[in-house]
């Protein structure tokens, strides 16, 4: 993908899942990646993975929901390679089943706080330091439960909040060269799905029935766009939900 070599990329919840697979194809699209993640063990399996490829990344702690870490996330950016290019703020959480009346608050407060704050944070953080740099790339994870009714009340909320935080953030700095965009994943193969699965094997059951591609997604299907939309092959898409689900929506 043009542009992407010798750039630089960071990947928020890239200790696991969709996270873990964008920071992989970065790495193989010759990025160095940091990767940014409240699990330190599997962000160090992330970067194994990577140099184990030939590739160049580096492991930072990161919580999305303290400022200072994620300040200190870019700040590694600058420190190991120099500088930052492109980010995919990826880090989050789901939670299933509650309808919006039979959760409480401190609930709402966290899925919030991490899926959509978190990557608030983020941007706060990123953006100064691409417009320094002559502009850049970001990707926000949101979900199929940023454009529909999929998905708990207060994650939707926090998914459809964050494309509008992409589109927002388009206006704001398209001047600056920095384009933003979403994915929308729809139910990929990871441990947040897997996990869900587990507790309730009819649930995931009767959700990949109705997928018309007839299966869950994987999470390079995810990683794959995400570096697209980074790269100079993308310079036109601006501001956009991506939708990757195997058709679930078109129904
Ligand atoms: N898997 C799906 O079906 C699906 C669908 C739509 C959207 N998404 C979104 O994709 C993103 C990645 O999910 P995934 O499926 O790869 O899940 P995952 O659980 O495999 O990975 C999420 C990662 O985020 C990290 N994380 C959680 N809270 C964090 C915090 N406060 N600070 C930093 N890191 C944190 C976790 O440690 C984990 O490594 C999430 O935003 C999720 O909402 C997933």
């Amino acid at each position: 993908m043009n542009g992407i070599q010798d750039g630089v990329a960071v990947v928020t919840g890239g200790g696991s899942g969709i996270g873990r697979q964008s920071s992989l194809r970065f790495a193989e699209a010759g990025a160095n990646v940091v990767v940014a993640d409240v699990d330190e063990e599997g962000g160090h399996r992330t970067v194994d993975l990577i140099e184990s490829n030939g590739g160049e990344a580096t492991f930072v702690e990161t919580d999305v929901t303290d400022s200072e870490e994620v300040a200190a996330m870019v700040q590694t950016a600058i420190d190991e390679y120099g500088g930052i290019d492109f980010a995919h703020n990826n880090a989050g959480i789901a939670e299933e089943g509650a309808r919006l009346a039979d959760y409480d608050e401190a609930e709402w407060d966290q899925m919030i706080d991490v899926n959509l704050k978190g990557v608030w944070r983020c941007l706060k953080a990123e953006i100064p330091e691409m417009i320094e740099r002559g502009g850049g790339a970001i990707v926000n994870t949101s979900s199929v439960a940023g454009v529909s009714a999929n998905g708990s009340a207060h994650y939707a909320a926090s998914k459809h909040g964050v494309i509008g935080l992409t589109r927002r953030a388009t206006v704001d700095y398209a001047d600056d060269g920095i384009r933003f965009n979403a994915v929308c994943p729809g139910v990929i193969d990871t441990p947040m799905v897997q996990q869900a699965g587990e507790d309730n094997t009819e649930e995931l059951e009767r959700i990949t029935a109705g997928i018309p591609a007839g299966r869950l997604g994987e999470p390079e299907e995810i990683a794959d766009a995400v570096v697209w939309l980074c790269s100079e092959d993308a310079s036109y898409v601006m501001g956009q939900p991506i939708i990757i689900d195997g058709g679930l929506l078109v129904q």
